[in-house]
């Protein structure tokens, strides 16, 4: 069976940068987007134009230097804003509009004091504006996680007749169950007409720690891209992670949902944005964590010497990761112990190991970690080499 691709919409330009603090200035931007464009990512979105000149000028860089991917603004559903997303995009090779409006009630109530059927008519008149600068429209109907079925089946009607290619379902809040954002998936693929003119988009955050899951969830309702950023980063708990959603699908590969991601970059990519942005991943951070192939109890590390299967689902070279790690704590056994001392140079009989492994746990029940230096050190103060 041929698998259907899903395409990669890449945020961490535009949702990604709104982490408090964060902010990157062009010659970053552009650096990261043409990483992003190496790395296979389909769509960049590059920036909100008309947020500040700043902002413009990145976006209008962004799309300069594109080579293969699309490279998308985002706008309210106003006309300034979209008139000046289509300036800044003007160079691009492929142009894309993110236009939208929030369609929860809450959103409506308090934001737009307004009613779901005024809220239509913005829909359709900013997507059909959108459309009067390119081919390429992105309609997002904000909180659609909280947004109830049929009427976010009617918001994504007009957008279609008004002429979207592509309509995004953020659960802009994070609040949806895994089952309930594939419900909702479902619910559009199956009831929202014209949607044979449109692909679904996820858009999830991670409020609840659901992001991945819920996209996941997405993709295999019907959903066709999945818009996320490197490391997750993004406002409040962040977006959904783009190196967990591609190694999910890669390492699922049943489900038949492929991406066009050249995996082997995530590390290097995880790494170059982190340093620009100034926020320090997690060491259990899945795929790119300093300790997402670590291992360090006696139990596990004597399986991965073994073979490494035993304990990693991902070959550390699939993510660009040259190999795993076996850290010496005091949890560590005689395996570990060996096997780090032969890298460095000593290769143990087994009476030495028991020697050498006495000393060790004395040594290591007073230090976090065990390096090279000291094993050097451990193996000389041992009896059997005194
Ligand atoms: O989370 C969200 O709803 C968004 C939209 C503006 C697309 O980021
Ligand atoms: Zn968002």
């Amino acid at each position: 069976m041929s698998k259907n691709s899903i395409q990669i919409f890449d945020t961490t330009l535009r949702d990604g940068e709104q982490v408090p603090g964060c902010k990157l200035n062009t010659e970053q931007k552009v650096t990261i987007a043409e990483q992003l464009d190496y790395l296979g990512v389909n769509v960049i979105e590059a920036g909100f134009p008309v947020s500040s000149p700043g902002d413009f000028k990145s976006v209008q860089a962004i799309a300069n230097i594109v080579k293969n991917a699309t490279v998308c603004g985002l706008t309210r559903a106003v006309e300034n804003d979209i008139k000046v997303a289509a300036e800044a995009l003007k160079t691009a090779k492929t142009p894309r509009i993110h236009t939208g409006i929030g369609t929860s009630d809450s959103h409506i109530k308090f934001k737009f004091k307004s009613n779901r059927d005024a809220i239509i008519d913005r829909a359709f008149e900013a997507v059909k504006y959108a459309k009067s600068f390119v081919e390429d429209v992105e309609f997002y109907a904000e909180d659609a996680g909280r947004t109830d079925n049929d009427y976010l089946a009617r918001v994504c009607e007009a957008a279609i007749k008004a002429g979207a290619t592509v309509l995004n379902i953020p659960d802009t809040t994070g609040y949806c169950l895994p089952s309930e954002y594939g419900a909702k998936i479902k619910y559009l693929k199956e009831n929202v007409k014209g949607i044979e003119n449109a692909i679904l988009s996820c858009h999830c955050h991670n409020d609840l720690g659901l992001a991945t899951a819920n996209s996941i969830e997405g993709v295999i309702n019907g959903a066709r891209q999945i818009e996320c950023t490197i490391n997750g980063i993004g406002e409040r708990a962040g977006n959904t992670a783009l190196e967990e959603v591609v190694m999910v699908l890669k390492q699922h590969p049943y489900l038949n949902l492929d991406t066009s991601i050249n995996t082997k970059q995530l590390y290097g990519i995880s790494q170059l944005v982190s340093e620009n942005m100034g926020i320090y991943t997690q060491p259990n951070k899945a795929i790119v964590g300093a300790n997402a192939f670590a291992h360090s109890s006696g139990i596990h590390q004597d399986g991965v010497i073994k073979n490494r299967e035993t304990y990693e689902i991902i070959d550390p070279k699939d993510v660009g990761v040259t190999e795993s790690a076996i850290v010496l704590t005091a949890r560590s056994g005689r395996a570990a112990l060996a096997y780090r001392a032969k890298n460095v140079g000593y290769e143990l009989t087994k009476l030495q190991l028991d020697d050498v492994y006495a000393n060790f746990l004395s040594f290591a029940d007073k230090k976090k970690e065990i390096n090279d230096n000291d094993i050097h050190e451990i193996i000389a103060t041992s009896n059997v080499y005194q």
